[in-house]
C-alpha cells in the first residue's frame, strides 16, 4: 500500500524509459500503411526498442503473447497482433511499453490507414484532445477525479462515451501500480496524486455505447476487448510526471 515518490535519480530512468516508448511510436509512423500486418508492426517495435536497450514490457506480462498491443476499430484495447492485414479506412492504436533499467514507460496512439471517414478522424481527435484536456487537470494535491471529470466531460460534450472500467494508472518501477485513473469523474474526488509519482493519462473513447464484450488471449489472463455495438474505438496514453507544481508529460512525440 501507499506510493513511494520517485528520487531525482529514479526520475532520470524513467523520463529515459518514456523517452524510448515515444520514439517507438514514432519510429512506427512511416511503416503503419495499407498492407502492413499486426504481427508485422509487433516485430518493428520491438527491433527498434531493442536498438535503443530496452524490453517490452508486455512480451509475458500476466502471460501476454506479444510484444505491443494493436487495436483496429472496435478493438477497445489490448489487440494481440497477428496476420490481420491493415485496410483503406482502418484506425488503429498501438500501445507500447518500454522496460529499461526496471523502469517502464507506456504511451498509444492513434494511427489512420490510408482515408480514414470524416467520423473516424473527429473520433480520433476527440479521444487525443480528452488525454490531452485530463492531463492539464493535474494539479499539485490533486485527484484522480480531477482528470476524470474534465475527459469525460469533453467526451459527452462531443456525443462520444468513455469506457469507465478501464483506465489509467501509476507506473513506474512496476508496469501497474496505485491508482486507478478513470476517464470519468468527479473533481476533488478519487484518490490523491502524490508529487514526483507517474501515472499514465489513457481514455478510450467509443462512438457509441460504452458497454465492451471482453475476449480471452488464450495461455494470458489479460483480456481484449470490442465495443459492444461494434462502432468504433479510439485512445491516446501518455506517461505523466506529477510534480509538486504541476506535471511533466515524458512520452511527447
Ligand atoms: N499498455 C497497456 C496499458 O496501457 C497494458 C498492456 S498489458 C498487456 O496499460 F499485457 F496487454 F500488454
Ligand atoms: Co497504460
Ligand atoms: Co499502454
Amino acid at each position: 500500500m501507499g506510493i513511494t515518490p520517485l528520487s531525482l535519480e529514479e526520475i532520470k530512468k524513467m523520463t529515459r524509459a518514456c523517452r524510448i516508448a515515444a520514439d517507438t511510436l514514432n519510429y512506427l509512423e512511416k511503416y503503419i500503411k495499407i498492407g502492413i500486418t499486426t504481427n508485422e508492426i509487433d516485430e518493428l517495435a520491438n527491433d527498434f526498442m531493442q536498438t535503443q536497450g530496452a524490453k517490452s514490457a508486455c512480451l509475458g506480462y500476466h502471460g501476454y503473447p506479444k510484444y505491443t498491443c494493436t487495436s483496429i476499430n472496435e478493438v477497445v484495447c489490448h489487440g494481440v497482433p497477428d496476420d490481420t492485414v491493415l485496410k483503406d479506412g482502418d484506425i488503429i492504436n498501438v500501445d507500447v511499453t518500454s522496460w529499461i533499467d526496471g523502469f517502464f514507460g507506456d504511451t498509444s496512439r492513434m494511427y489512420a490507414i490510408g482515408n480514414i471517414s470524416d467520423d473516424a478522424k473527429d473520433l480520433i481527435e476527440t479521444a487525443r484532445q480528452a488525454r490531452d484536456l485530463g492531463i492539464e487537470a493535474i494539479v499539485p494535491r490533486g485527484f484522480t477525479g480531477d482528470i476524470g471529470f474534465e475527459t469525460n466531460k469533453y467526451v459527452t460534450r462531443k456525443g462520444y462515451t468513455t469506457i469507465k472500467e478501464i483506465g489509467g494508472h501509476g507506473v513506474g518501477r512496476r508496469f501497474h501500480e496505485e491508482p486507478f485513473v478513470p476517464a470519468f469523474g468527479k473533481k476533488g474526488k478519487g484518490e490523491r496524486l502524490v508529487p514526483f509519482h507517474c501515472i499514465t493519462v489513457e481514455p478510450m473513447v467509443n462512438q457509441g455505447t460504452d458497454q465492451y464484450v471482453e475476449f480471452d488471449i488464450p495461455g494470458s489472463s489479460i483480456k481484449y476487448y470490442h465495443t459492444a455495438d461494434g462502432l468504433l474505438s479510439a485512445q491516446f496514453e501518455h506517461t505523466v510526471l506529477v510534480t509538486d507544481t504541476g506535471y511533466e508529460i515524458l512520452t511527447l512525440p
